[in-house]
């Protein structure tokens, strides 16, 4: 899709009614000669809204508007184009183990989790949280988030937390959450892990409390041969979230 007509659509489908500066932004970009003129000199998957937007707020925050943002972009380029070509909007949203718990907790305890595409490995924490569900409160007291959950019909609630004795993450481009900028960067994509992320990257011994499994590098394909390591008899159960 031209980069013009893409940013267009996405202040029209993604950003109106959810982003007011953003709408403005993506419109801004798909009149604007000189910034589309910058996005040409990237790769094509590199030209995406979100990722040029995350970059700005980056480097520079939220500009106040357009103008602001224009000027920002055409007199940062070299930086922006590094930060572009090197990172990707890839996110990882541990809001999601509200939904997972349920089954999680309902499954012959201890439990031993596999993770395909698992990003930072954030959703293989699914023990460290705490959950409300519309009052039913579950996880440790001392949780550092505790996400909201509204249950739709009749969903089993647990009443604690799953006991997890093994955790592994693979996937095609595993992020250390223990590194700052990665970190950093995270949280711009998904604002809800903020909580989590911000302790791990402003107290590296509290990210390594957090963050005692690895993720690594590998596909789906390599699921049995990771599932090996695991502690036996706790054969794990391997779950992919990837919208
Ligand atoms: C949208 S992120 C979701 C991360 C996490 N599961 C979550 O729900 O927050 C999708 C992840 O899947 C990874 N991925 C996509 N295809 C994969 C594959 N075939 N094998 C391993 N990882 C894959 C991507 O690199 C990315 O990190």
């Amino acid at each position: 899709m031209e980069t013009a007509h893409r940013y267009r659509a996405s202040a029209e489908e993604a950003a109106r009614g959810a982003s007011p500066r953003y709408e403005e932004f993506a419109l801004g970009v798909a009149e604007d000669r000189d910034v589309l003129a910058f996005l040409s000199t990237l790769p094509e998957l590199k030209r995406q809204p979100n990722l040029l937007f995350a970059a700005v707020k980056y480097l520079a925050g939220v500009p106040p508007d357009y103008g602001a943002f224009h000027d920002f972009v055409i007199g940062h380029m070299d930086e922006l184009r590094q930060l572009m070509r090197t990172r990707s909007t890839q996110t990882n949203e541990p809001g999601r183990c509200a939904v997972l718990l349920p089954l999680l907790a309902s499954l012959r305890q201890p439990i031993a989790l596999l993770e395909v595409g698992a990003a930072a490995g954030l959703c293989l924490l699914c023990d460290r949280y705490g959950y409300d569900y519309e009052g039913h409160r579950v996880g440790p007291a001392d949780a550092p988030v505790v996400f909201p959950c509204n249950p739709i019909g009749s969903v089993p609630l647990p009443e604690r937390v799953p006991r997890v004795v093994w955790r592994c993450g693979v996937d095609l481009d595993p992020l250390d959450v223990t590194d700052p900028d990665t970190a950093a960067w995270l949280t711009l994509s998904c604002g809800q892990i903020t909580p989590i992320v911000r302790s791990g990257y402003k107290r590296p011994s509290a990210s390594r409390r957090w963050m005692p499994h690895r993720c690594l590098l590998g596909t789906s394909s390599e699921r049995s041969s990771r599932s090996r390591r695991a502690p036996r008899p706790t054969p794990p159960w391997c779950f992919s979230i990837r919208p």
